[in-house]
Formats: C-alpha cells, sequence, structure tokens
C-alpha cells in the first residue's frame, strides 16, 4: 500500500479499535464481535510490519507490552497526589461538613450570606477503591504518561505498563480534546481474577499474592510490560488533575466528561443534597460492600462544586473537601506498646503492627508520636506518625529472626504480611488468640494484661475457659478489684449474645476477617453449618476462593474445634444467627434454656419458670446438652448429677436470683 494511503488506514483502524475496546471493556455492549474485532486488529499489525517507521507506542497494538526496562523514570507530580482524611463514624462526617461550612462561611465572604449552616452542601459520594493510585496524563487527546502516586510529590514512571490495560484508552474518544488532561484513579484486580491468578501461581510453584492489591500493585509495576498485559487489570477513574482550561464547574460533570473520553464509570456515585444523604450511602454501601466484585475499603465523599473545592484548599497531608469513611477493617493484633491512651471511651496501650510494609510505609519508629484509631470501633491501629515531634532519637524498627516469647524461628511468608513464630503451642500465640477473641466478641476489659495472666495461671487455655471464670478466681489476678472483675464477668456474659459473624471472626481462622465472616453468615446461620459444609459449596460464594475456603474446612474438621464449639454451646453461646430467630431475640435470655430441680425456697418452681419466660428464655424438665442452666434447691437428685456430668452449668437459688437481678439491671440501663 501507497505510504499515504497506508497513514490513513492506519490511523482509521486505530480509531476503530480504541472504540471497539471501549464498546468492549468500558461498556461491556460490544457492537461487532471477536472475529471482526481481531480482523481489524490484524489488518493494523500487517499495515504497521509494513511500514514499521509508523508503530507509535499508542498504536492499540502495543497493548500486549514492550521489551523489559532495568528501571522506571521518576515522574514529578505538578500537583501533589494527596490522601485523605479518614471517618470512622457518622458523627466524623458530620463534623466534616460542619468544618468546610464554617471555613466556606468565614473564608469566602460573599458565600457567608449563602451558607449559613442551615443550607446543604451537595456532596458526590464514591466508593474507595482499594487498589493502586495512578496518574495519567494525555496530551492532545493521546495517552503520554502514566505514573504511580509514589510519595505523592514524585511518582514511577509506568507508561508501558499502564498501556497494556484495556480500560486505559489510547487516545481520547471525545472530538476536541484539550491540550492536557490529567485523569487520576485506581488500578484493581477483582477478587474473581484475583483468585485465578493465585490458582494459576500455586499450579506453578510459585507464592500466591497476599490479596488483590498487592496482586495490583505488583502487576503494575513489573519491569517486563507483558507480564503487566497478561494480568486482568481494571482502572476506575476518580478526579481530574491538571488541565488546560478547565470546562466543568462540578465534580460530577469532570467524572461525565472522563466518561465520554472513554473511560470506566465509577460504581454506585452518589450526588447527596446533605451530609445526611452522604451519610447514608457511606452506611449503605458498608453493608453491601459483598456485591461489589472488587476490593472496597471505604467511600469517600467530595463537595462536589469545585470552585468550593478550590477555595477550602488542601493541607499538606489531605484537602479540606473531602473525606474517606472507612469500613471497619479487620486486624491481626501484635505488639506496638505505648502509653496509655482513652480511645473512644477505652484505655489503649497495644495497637497492630504485624505489617512490615506498612511499618516501613508509614515509617513508624520506636519513640514515635503516633495518631491511633480503632479499626471496626475494636480494635487500636496506629494510623500515621507526627514526624514534627521527632527528636532524633527514635530508631527504626528491625523485625527479629525469632519469636521473643519462645526463641523459636519466625518467618515471613513471601506475599503474606506478617512475619510469625513457626512454632503453633508458642504461650504468646495461644494468649493472642484469647485476646483476638475477646476483643472481636466485645470483651472490652479483657486486655492484654488480663488475659497473660489467665493464661499463665492456667485459667483460661483456650477461649471457651474464657467462660468458666468465677469471681473469686478473677479477684486473685494482678491489679483486679472486685469492682473491675465483675464487670469483665459482665462482659464475658454479653459477649454470649453477640452475632455469628462476630464468632467467626473471633475464632481467628487464618484468611478470615470480618469481609468473609460477613459473606459467610449470609450464606450459613448456624455455626453446625460449618461442620458440614464443603470447599467446593464455600467456594460457590462469590468472594470466597479456594485458599480461603481450604482453611476454614481445616478449621471446622479439627476436633479441637468442635471441643471448643462444644463448650462454649454448654456455657449458653448463642450459636446461630440471632435475626433468624425471632421476636425474642431482644430479650436477654434468648436462647437460654432452665431446668430446676428440687424445691426451691423463696418462689414456687412455676414462678421461677415463668420469670425465665419472661426474659425470653426456655424452661425445662430434663437435662440435655441444649440446657444452659440447672437450678438446684434442696433435695436436687439425679438432674444435678446428670448436669455435671454434661458440665453443664450449675446454679444455686441464690446464684439464679442474682443473675435474674443482674439482666434486669443491664436493661433498665438499656432503657435509661
Ligand atoms: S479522591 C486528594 N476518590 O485513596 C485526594 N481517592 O487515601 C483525592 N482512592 O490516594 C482522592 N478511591 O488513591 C479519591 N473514589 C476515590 C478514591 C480515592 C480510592 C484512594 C486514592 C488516594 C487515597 C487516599
Amino acid at each position: 500500500m501507497e505510504r499515504e494511503q497506508a497513514i490513513q488506514r492506519i490511523d482509521v483502524l486505530r480509531r476503530l479499535i480504541e472504540r471497539h475496546r471501549w464498546r468492549y471493556y468500558v461498556l461491556d455492549a460490544p457492537e461487532i464481535s471477536d472475529a471482526q474485532f481481531d480482523g481489524l486488529m490484524r489488518e493494523l499489525q500487517g499495515l504497521e510490519a509494513e511500514h514499521p517507521d509508523l508503530v507509535t507506542p499508542n498504536s492499540p497494538t502495543q497493548r500486549v507490552g514492550a521489551p523489559p526496562v532495568k528501571e522506571f523514570g521518576t515522574v514529578r507530580h505538578r500537583i501533589p497526589l494527596l490522601s485523605l482524611d479518614n471517618a470512622f463514624l457518622a458523627d466524623d462526617l458530620r463534623a466534616f461538613d460542619k468544618r468546610v461550612k464554617r471555613i466556606l462561611g468565614s473564608d469566602a465572604l460573599p458565600r457567608a450570606i449563602q451558607l449559613p449552616g442551615a443550607i446543604d452542601l451537595e456532596y458526590a459520594c464514591e466508593l474507595k477503591f482499594d487498589g493502586l493510585a495512578v496518574s495519567l496524563l494525555y496530551r492532545q487527546g493521546q495517552f503520554a504518561l502514566g505514573a504511580t502516586r509514589g510519595d505523592g510529590h514524585e511518582g514511577e514512571d509506568i507508561s508501558t505498563n499502564l498501556r497494556t490495560l484495556r480500560s486505559i484508552p489510547l487516545r481520547l474518544l471525545v472530538e476536541d480534546p484539550p491540550e492536557l488532561l490529567e485523569v487520576r484513579g485506581e488500578v484493581i484486580m477483582t477478587f474473581a481474577d484475583f483468585e485465578a491468578l493465585n490458582e494459576e501461581r500455586l499450579a506453578r510453584n510459585e507464592n500466591p499474592f497476599a490479596n488483590p492489591r498487592n496482586a495490583a500493585a505488583g502487576s503494575v509495576r513489573q519491569q517486563d510490560s507483558k507480564i503487566t498485559a497478561g494480568r486482568k487489570l481494571s482502572f476506575y477513574p476518580y478526579s481530574v488533575g491538571e488541565t488546560s482550561g478547565s470546562p466543568f464547574r462540578t465534580h460530577d460533570q469532570a467524572m461525565a466528561y472522563i466518561r465520554a473520553c472513554g473511560f470506566k464509570e465509577t460504581p454506585a456515585f452518589h450526588l447527596a443534597p446533605s451530609i445526611e444523604e452522604a451519610i447514608a450511602f457511606c452506611q449503605e454501601w458498608q453493608a453491601k460492600r459483598g456485591e461489589i466484585p472488587f476490593g472496597v475499603d471505604g467511600a469517600v465523599v467530595k463537595v462536589n462544586d469545585l470552585s468550593l473545592q478550590e477555595q477550602l484548599g488542601a493541607t499538606t497531608h489531605s484537602p479540606r473537601w473531602a473525606i474517606a469513611y472507612k469500613f471497619p477493617a479487620a486486624e491481626e493484633i501484635t505488639v506496638a506498646v505505648m502509653t496509655p491512651v482513652e480511645v473512644d471511651g477505652s484505655t489503649v496501650s497495644h495497637a497492630s503492627l504485624h505489617n512490615e510494609d506498612e511499618v516501613r510505609g508509614k515509617d513508624i519508629r520506636v519513640g514515635d508520636w503516633v495518631v491511633l484509631h480503632k479499626a471496626g470501633a475494636v480494635i487500636p491501629e496506629i494510623l500515621s506518625v507526627l514526624a514534627e515531634r521527632r527528636n532524633g532519637q527514635e530508631r527504626p524498627f528491625q523485625m527479629p529472626a525469632n519469636c521473643p516469647v519462645c526463641g523459636a524461628e519466625a518467618v515471613r511468608l513471601e506475599g503474606e504480611a506478617a512475619t510469625r513464630c513457626t512454632n503453633i503451642s508458642c504461650p504468646a500465640q495461644v494468649s493472642e488468640r484469647i485476646l483476638h477473641f475477646c476483643a472481636v466478641m466485645g470483651m472490652e476489659g479483657v486486655g492484654p494484661a488480663i488475659v497473660v495472666q489467665l493464661y499463665k495461671t492456667g485459667l483460661a487455655k483456650d477461649v471457651a475457659d474464657v467462660y468458666s471464670l468465677r469471681l473469686e478466681q478473677m479477684v486473685e489476678l494482678e491489679r483486679m478489684g472486685a469492682t473491675l472483675a465483675k464487670k469483665l464477668l459482665e462482659q464475658i456474659e454479653g459477649s454470649k449474645q453477640q452475632s455469628l459473624r462476630q464468632l467467626i471472626t473471633a475464632f481467628g481462622i487464618p484468611q478470615v476477617g470480618w469481609h468473609v465472616a460477613d459473606l459467610l453468615t449470609q450464606r450459613y446461620h448456624d455455626i453446625e453449618d460449618f461442620f458440614q459444609v464443603s470447599g467446593e459449596e464455600l467456594q460457590a460464594i462469590h468472594g470466597i476462593g479456594p485458599s480461603i475456603a481450604e482453611s476454614i474446612v481445616v478449621f471446622f474438621r479439627q476436633a479441637e474445634t468442635r471441643r471448643i464449639v462444644e463448650e462454649l454451646r454448654n456455657f449458653g453461646m448463642q450459636l446461630r444467627d440471632t435475626s433468624s430467630i425471632q421476636e425474642n431475640e431482644a430479650l436477654p435470655w434468648a436462647g437460654k434454656n432452665f431446668v430446676f430441680t428440687g424445691a426451691l425456697a423463696t418462689l414456687p418452681r412455676e414462678q421461677a419458670e415463668e420469670m425465665v419466660r419472661a426474659r425470653g428464655g426456655t424452661a425445662s424438665s430434663s437435662v440435655s446438652r441444649k440446657t444452659s442452666f440447672v437450678v438446684i434447691g434442696e433435695k436436687p437428685g439425679s438432674k444435678a448429677e446428670k448436669a455435671r456430668s454434661l458440665g453443664v452449668p450449675i446454679l444455686d437459688e441464690g446464684q439464679f436470683l442474682e443473675m435474674l437481678t443482674r439482666v434486669d439491671e443491664k436493661k433498665g440501663n438499656h432503657h435509661a
């Protein structure tokens, strides 16, 4: 073909291919068949082979990757890629709204009239993608540069790798593209593709990735872009960075424009007319996060008006016009020992620091001042370091080669975040399991100091033992008065009513945190189901892959698990989903079964039974494994014997009445 003609035909083909790529990968609505698409591609490849000098990096033929590079170039971000401030509670979002209105009210005088608190601001609400942040630069509508976020100011040039992503246009689809357009967003891998990738890797004897985010980040930072091309990655845009001449006034307009350019639509995007509606969005998606096929760690709420965004500006760390509402995260507990502080009403002196990369990423050093929060409102976590408070004495942290408690070798498996002691009966591991259980089950007072003592004294060697603790044993512990001991026993008692989801999370099954527990308890409502279920059935749940399924099956196959569950049952633990139990659920003794034997001194048995029923419990005449308590009066007889042999707790009349008063008091407090 004549050169001139070839140039023209190549241009037509590239446009056509980009358009059909968009129909297929972005809209999920192809207009032509795969064979037709391949035909266009082959024609273009043929012409490029004839005229190699006409090959450009942005030709669709280049999406398969290019020769490997030794290292990535550095890219300076002209507008830094900042972080987001975090919110954990609805009230944090309300405080954000107040702050925004206050700043706008005083900084922009004319606005003071428009924004006297009562007037609401429009907020754009989005999901917070848990992937890898990247910036894409387009010049004259052509993809020119793709970079990682890096430290926010400087990132790495990963253009060649990003070109392989079919959800990133190589040329913008709009008629009259701006001179310069920077699109920012996140590269993600879906749970399904992550599982498939890990399966392949295991089959090839390669180490699996720890999570989809690591898989996405690892794939995009490959020196060989052909490897990136083989990975299933998607790009979701969330904002416009630098632009030449800004044609839009609001964030939602900007997002609509980017979509017209050929990018994916932000899933779940919502314009909220008030902070209350933005809060509803956050809570709705927190509950529905299991429906999203990829990792989402929160929602982002942004002031929609771009000129207001500009007025609000940013701190060195984050913009004042946006906030991330973080969904609760399950964390493993390890040790970062700190000066005790009050957080959310309880004293915290330890936080999760199991992840060496995070310690490095956040640059947490021994001696640092840190900002704390409670992940999932339970487990303390270090958010950031106050570097400005350093005095030069701080030492970087070095992970030890041996377990500091039992001395066994400590290893970090590739693809895993945590370094682990290799000794399963290591005392620290056992007491950590108990501690994790207590924290997740809401026994806030049962902290590390107590658990370590319980373990050392032999009072609690596993999680079920916690429920056998008696007041006289508790008060023997160091720094434990009767008042505190009573409070802890109440917390222990109260934890029996926690949800099945909480219980599953509390067991600390490897790879099963809040999210997976949530997926599981949407399907299964009784602990017994978990003893029956097969790995295949588990894998039918969206978001549960072979390795998680295996972990669950292995856990429930162990005799030890059965033993613990039976003990928990005998202690009256709620082992079914409470939402499937009707009406009586709100009552304190729902699910509890009492058996009375022998003559009671202060009241007739019928009356005692009635009192149990009034509090949601049941009363029966014979003792079995299902019995929660046997109450003995005078001349108890064989029922007491049977209770003893089955390990059912036995109460005397006084203890029964005490328990009764306690639940009634608790209920009273509730209403107060
Ligand atoms: S807007 C100035 N929107 O979260 C920062 N960020 O913690 C504006 N992220 O670096 C960011 N989803 O990589 C925004 N819908 C979303 C997001 C999002 C994920 C990431 C982003 C940012 C990090 C901040």
